[in-house]
């Protein structure tokens, strides 16, 4: 019989931006029970909602400090842990629970410094245990068909690079009071950047991951164009690649008239590619010379990457819980067979994705020289 991974979820508490999605994400193919929860940082709350949710009252903790201790101690614990809470609390909760012997998978940003990120690392490497941050967009099957297609050679040598996160979320000037948009532009809380650790950086992320390059050095622009904000809120970047790739990123949280915003455009010496968010089962594949087809999600053409990834047939729309659904079908695959080689973002990527923030932000202040990471 299927073996069903025991798991655990630490914040994501009723009302939050993005618990439900880990919660559909993680029953999508029913290879996890939710067995255990600190879901709220209010622990009235946390213990109701953990009612609502059907996790067993013994298990529904009031904070992750006592999950930490009684889990460690079950006889049957959770196998994996999401961290979905604020970005200043995942460095201490990702140490505690791999130190413990757990599997962890915790949000984006990994943590807030480039020091902490290295020792979560390490860590991670010295435990043995499966680690992932959830860049979940890399789960999307046409974003996972880029990424083949560049990998066997289709594109030839990737020239150019431009990804994009630019939303109009943040851009009225009248509503920058309001408490859930005012926060992300003050450094206390939200560390050194804004719009580019935010949003910008799951496109950053994703041109890595299509790339299968790293990141070498970047130049960038930071802007606040709503007076009084600390933090940007429009980000402009250059890069260059492991490989020699220029990437071009433009992040925006003043982009009006934008809905969500992450488009990828892959220009290689063969053909490019390319590829939006709000319309991810389509990838546009223009051959050098020829005319643009349309590759659609759930073809049997695709490859073999992208079809794992995809659970219903061509032609219907499948979206981004389906692409976290995919981080979490891989993690299963790792943890019940650790010698597979599923595709989710590391602990590694996550710190690559800090230290990028961080040298954009250095490099904004010199007035935009080159940094490498
Ligand atoms: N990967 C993505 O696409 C994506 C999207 C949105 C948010 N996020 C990330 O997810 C994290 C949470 O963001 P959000 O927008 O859901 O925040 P939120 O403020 O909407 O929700 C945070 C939740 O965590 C709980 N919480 C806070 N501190 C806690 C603690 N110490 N112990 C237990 N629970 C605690 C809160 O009560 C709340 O339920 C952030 O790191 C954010 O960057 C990622």
């Amino acid at each position: 019989m299927k073996r069903v991974l025991k798991w655990g979820l630490i914040g994501g508490g009723k009302g939050s931006q993005i618990g439900e999605a880990h919660r559909v994400a993680a029953r999508l193919d029913g290879d996890y029970q939710l067995t255990a929860g600190a879901l709220d940082i209010d622990p009235q709350r946390a213990k109701e909602f953990a009612d609502e949710l059907g996790i067993p009252s013994d298990r529904a903790y009031p904070n992750w400090q006592e999950m930490l201790v009684k889990e460690s101690a079950h006889s049957d614990p959770i196998d994996l842990v999401t961290i979905a809470t604020p970005n200043a609390t995942h460095y201490e909760i990702a140490k505690a629970f791999l130190e413990a012997g757990f599997h962890v998978l915790c949000e984006k940003p990994l943590t807030l410094t480039v020091a902490e990120a290295k020792d979560l690392v390490a860590l991670a490497k010295r435990a043995g245990k499966t680690n992932a941050v959830n860049f979940g967009y890399s789960g999307y099957p046409m974003v996972r068909q880029a990424r083949a297609m560049i990998d066997q050679g289709e594109l030839g040598k990737v020239r150019v690079i431009v990804a994009e996160f630019a939303h109009g979320s943040h851009a009225d000037a009248a509503d920058a009071d309001n408490p859930r948009v005012r926060w992300r532009y003050d450094p206390v809380q939200a560390g050194v950047s804004s719009v580019l650790a935010d949003a910008g950086v799951h496109a950053l992320h994703m041109a890595g991951f299509v790339l299968g390059q790293s990141l070498y050095e970047i130049s960038a622009h930071f802007d606040s164009c709503l007076a009084g904000r600390k933090l940007e809120d429009n980000a402009l970047l250059s890069l260059r690649y492991s490989e020699g790739t220029i990437g071009h990123l433009w992040t925006s949280a003043v982009a009006v008239g934008q809905c969500h915003g992450l488009n990828l455009r892959i220009f290689g010496e063969k053909g490019g590619l390319r590829w939006s968010q709000e319309f991810p089962n389509q990838l546009y594949w223009t051959p050098l010379g020829e005319t643009t087809r349309i590759l659609e999600r759930g073809a049997d053409y695709l490859s073999p990457e992208a079809q794992i990834a995809s659970r219903i047939t061509v032609g219907h729309a499948e979206g981004m819980l389906g692409a976290f659904g995919n981080l979490y079908s891989d993690l299963y695959r790792k943890i019940v067979d650790p010698v597979a080689k599923p595709l989710y973002p590391t602990f590694d990527e996550g710190l690559e994705m800090v230290k990028a923030v961080h040298a954009a932000v250095d490099s904004s202040k010199e007035g935009g020289v080159w940094k490498r990471l």
